[in-house]
This record gives C-alpha cells, structure tokens and sequence, in this order.
C-alpha cells in the first residue's frame, strides 16, 4: 500500500508504523502496533504517554536512528525506509536536531565545541563559520559568557540550554525532543520548554516533544496520546478515557490545555528532588 502524496507544507508523515523487537526469550513485543502522524512544517506536536508506553521508540523512528518493523515514515516526501544507513544519516544531520531528557553533553568539551559539533559535518561553509555560528546560538540561548565552560561547570538547565543550542545550530527543519525537561525542576523545565519553542518558531522548524507532562504538552498545537502503541488524538474519547484513567489526573482534557491541576498529581518519573507536584503521566 503507498501512501497518499505529501502536500508541500507535510514535513513528516507516518502511515501504519509498527516496531517489534524479538526478546531473548524468543517471544516479540509490539512497541509500536500501527501508528500514523502527521507533522506540518513549522508545526509544534507533543505525544504524552505514560513510561514505557513507546515514546522513546518513535521518537527514534522519527530522527531516522532506528527503523520501523512495518509501515511508512515520509521525510520531505521521501519515504525513508529504501534508504540506505548513509543517506538517512545524512538526512538526518542535514535536517534534524535531538535534545534528550540527559542533555548528552559530551563532557570534556567546552559549551562552545558542544555547539559546534554539528557543524563539522556541515557544509564548507557551516564548517568554516563554525566558531561564530555556535557562538551566535549560544548567544541567543543566552549563555554567551558561559561558552569556554564545561558542561559539569552548568547548571541542569543551562546544560539543556547548550544541547538546545546544539540541536539547533544548523538549522535543523525538525527537532525532536524526548523528555527535554524530565531532569529539571518546574521552573527551569518551564523557561528551557519556552526557549526551545522560541527558537523553533523563529527557524521555522517543527517540533515533536515527547514527554509525560501535561504541562510540557500543552504548550504544542496538537497533542497526541501514545497508549499501548497506538496513537490517539487527545480529544478522542479513547484519549479522554485513558487520561482520566491515569492516576493523578482527573480532569483528563483541562490537564492537556494546562488548567484543572490535580491536587495530588505526582512529581514526574525521572524528574530530580527539587521538582515539584505538577501533572504527569508517571
Ligand atoms: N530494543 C528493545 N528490546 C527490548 N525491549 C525494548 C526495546 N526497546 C524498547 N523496549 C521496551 O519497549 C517498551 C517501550 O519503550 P520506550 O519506547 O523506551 O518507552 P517510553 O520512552 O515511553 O518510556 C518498554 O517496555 C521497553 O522496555
Ligand atoms: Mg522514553
């Protein structure tokens, strides 16, 4: 079966995407069991699901790192799965930043060469240019007179800020963020969700963030549902239920658009000490 021709402003499109893994006891585990997306350009979409529900899968489905069992995954209209490793890595680089949940900061590098990185592999241009690019990125991160500082010298949130300014540093038309606030506290997790919505939207980049956090989600145009590896829409009823379903939220929808708070919403999985109660889907 192919898939309906992508329209110009489609960015990515999944159609029917399944990922099963064969576990050493010989038995396979449907992560994935039919998934379909699609991302406009410039779009902001967030895909909230409780831990181990396959966020992290698709998030690597997504970013071209790890390739579906079955279905179709569009880039720019050019069905990925025929490709070879080479040109998805290439497309890849060219095309699409990550920030993760840990920052993955190389640590004994300076925020400066962190930044710059990504541009090694650049164009000639983006290489030569590469000192004043990322110091430029720095700069609008606002960390320019933290450059020559290792990232073990960072706060949480200034490390994510510097993985931030990686992903974007060559202007990625895709970025891809798993759990980017799942090790900061509300606050910090707060200013670094705004600051990469900022600077999405002023490259003009899409965005899919993947968290289980409502707040984190309601900041996205659309929100997604991933539930025993299928995606729903958060206004469906299958959404609404499962929601409500999960303990610490009552009020399923209103937690989604960042209004009913639940008084006894736990602190989120993986988040340090110092987070406080907010909505999650632990
Ligand atoms: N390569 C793999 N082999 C075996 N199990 C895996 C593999 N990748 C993921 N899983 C399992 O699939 C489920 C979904 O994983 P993941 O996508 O990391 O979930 P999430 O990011 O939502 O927490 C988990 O139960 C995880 O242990
Ligand atoms: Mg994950």
């Amino acid at each position: 079966m192919s898939a309906a021709p992508a329209d110009r402003s489609t960015l990515l499109q999944l159609h029917a995407v399944t990922r099963t893994v064969r576990l050493p006891s010989r038995e396979d585990l449907h992560i994935l069991r039919g998934v379909d997306l699609t991302v406009d350009v410039g779009e902001h979409v967030a895909v909230v699901g409780r831990s181990g529900s396959g966020k992290s899968t698709l998030l690597n489905l997504l970013g071209l790192i790890d390739r579906q069992t079955t279905g179709q995954i569009l880039f720019d209209g050019v069905e990925t799965t025929r490709l070879s490793d080479r040109r998805r890595a290439r497309m890849r680089g060219r095309s699409i930043g990550f920030v993760f949940q840990q920052f993955n900061l190389l640590e004994g590098r300076t925020a400066l060469e962190n930044v710059m990185m990504p541009l090694m592999y650049g164009t000639a241009g983006q290489f030569w240019r590469r000192e004043r690019t990322a110091l430029e990125m720095l700069d609008r991160v606002g960390l320019a007179d933290r450059a020559h500082q290792k990232p073990g010298r960072l706060s949480g949130g200034e490390q994510q800020r510097v993985a931030v300014a990686r992903a974007l540093v060559r202007r990625p038309r895709l970025i891809l963020a798993d759990e980017p606030t799942g090790a900061l506290d509300v606050t910090t997790g707060e200013a670094v969700m705004g600051l990469l919505d900022e600077i999405a939207k002023d490259s003009e980049a899409a965005l899919v963030t993947i968290t289980h956090d409502l707040q984190v989600a309601a900041r996205s145009q659309r929100s997604y549902l991933l539930d025993a590896g299928v995606l729903h829409d958060v206004d469906s009823a299958h959404a609404r239920e499962a929601l409500l379903a999960t303990s610490g939220i009552r009020e399923g929808r209103e937690a989604v658009a960042g209004e009913g708070a639940a008084a006894d919403a736990r602190t989120g999985a993986g988040a340090s000490a110092s987070a406080g109660p907010r909505e999650a889907i632990a």
